[in-house]
């Protein structure tokens, strides 16, 4: 008796909410499934607040499924919404805001998508105990296959740097880009009365004349045969500069 007068409220209140806002319904996933299709190239726009920025740099592997970026913009569109999962309303207990609550209440077993709690909601036949719950639509297969192979290898919250793989290298200018790698890495040795090997790459015309005899690219992409630039540096150059050096050195090593 106490139960049902207690319970009626509630379950008036949540209707009407249910009905007024449909809460926890998805439509961004149901009417963006067509449209954006899941990128598994890391290549997201991240959300970087309380990201590991030790990796930035690291070029996003396309074979690695990455939490940050393939997993958890899933589960904040369509499970950590207000009224669901999450901090606040955390249904059930089950909290899918950041990679530790995922793991520890969805219940997250590594290597063992079975074994996990978060995998066995998604996947549950019954439209019921699915999550999301019917009326949601279940999430789309490749949705769920994607969350499948990252707890297949290992449930890890590695990072990469999306914009590794985005390295532009159009039109790429003298003075934008190139001079200030200059600047900041060669010039120290290479300018001045006496330049390490005679070689000067202060002036436009300078920095030109090596660029085409070949050295220039040679030695940053660290080529057998080269000395390798900047000398006595433990890694190269970032990738993408050395890139876009190149690409600057294959269009005639402009002046632009
Ligand atoms: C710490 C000093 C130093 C820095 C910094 C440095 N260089 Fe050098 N560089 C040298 C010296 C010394 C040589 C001559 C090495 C030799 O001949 O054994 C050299 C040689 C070169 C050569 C000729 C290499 C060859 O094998 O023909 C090129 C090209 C060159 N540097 C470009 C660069 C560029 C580009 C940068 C910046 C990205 C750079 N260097 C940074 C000291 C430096």
């Amino acid at each position: 008796m106490q139960r049902s007068t207690f319970w009626l409220p509630v379950l008036v209140f949540g209707l009407g909410l249910a009905l007024s806002l449909f809460s926890c319904e998805h439509a961004p996933m149901g009417m963006d499934e067509d449209i954006t299709p899941i990128d598994t190239t890391g290549n997201n726009n991240p959300d970087t607040t309380g990201t590991d920025t030790t990796n930035m740099g690291t070029p996003c592997d396309p074979d690695v499924v990455y939490f940050e970026w393939d997993i958890l913009p899933i589960l904040r569109s369509n499970c950590a919404l207000s009224g669901c999962h999450d901090e606040i309303t955390h249904e059930e207990g089950v909290i899918l805001t950041t990679y530790a609550k995922v793991m520890e209440t969805g219940e997250v077993k590594a290597f063992n998508p079975g074994g996990s709690k978060l995998y066995r909601m998604i996947t549950d036949n019954d439209p019921e105990d699915r999550m999301p719950p019917a009326p949601n639509q279940a999430l789309s297969s490749s949705q769920i296959s994607l969350i499948n192979k990252w707890i297949l290898q290992g449930a890890k919250n590695e990072t990469c740097d999306p914009d590794a793989g985005l390295c532009n290298t159009e039109n790429v200018s003298y003075v934008q880009d190139i001079q200030p790698v200059l600047q900041n890495n060669c010039r120290g040795c290479h300018s001045g009365n006496t330049p390490s090997g005679g070689i000067l790459l202060d002036t436009h015309a300078n920095v030109a004349a090596i660029a085409n005899s070949g050295r220039m690219y040679g030695a940053i992409s660290w080529q057998s045969g080269f000395v390798r630039m900047p000398l006595g540096a433990v890694n190269p150059l970032p990738q993408c500069t050395v890139d876009k050096i190149k690409a600057w050195i294959d269009a005639g090593a402009p002046n632009n």
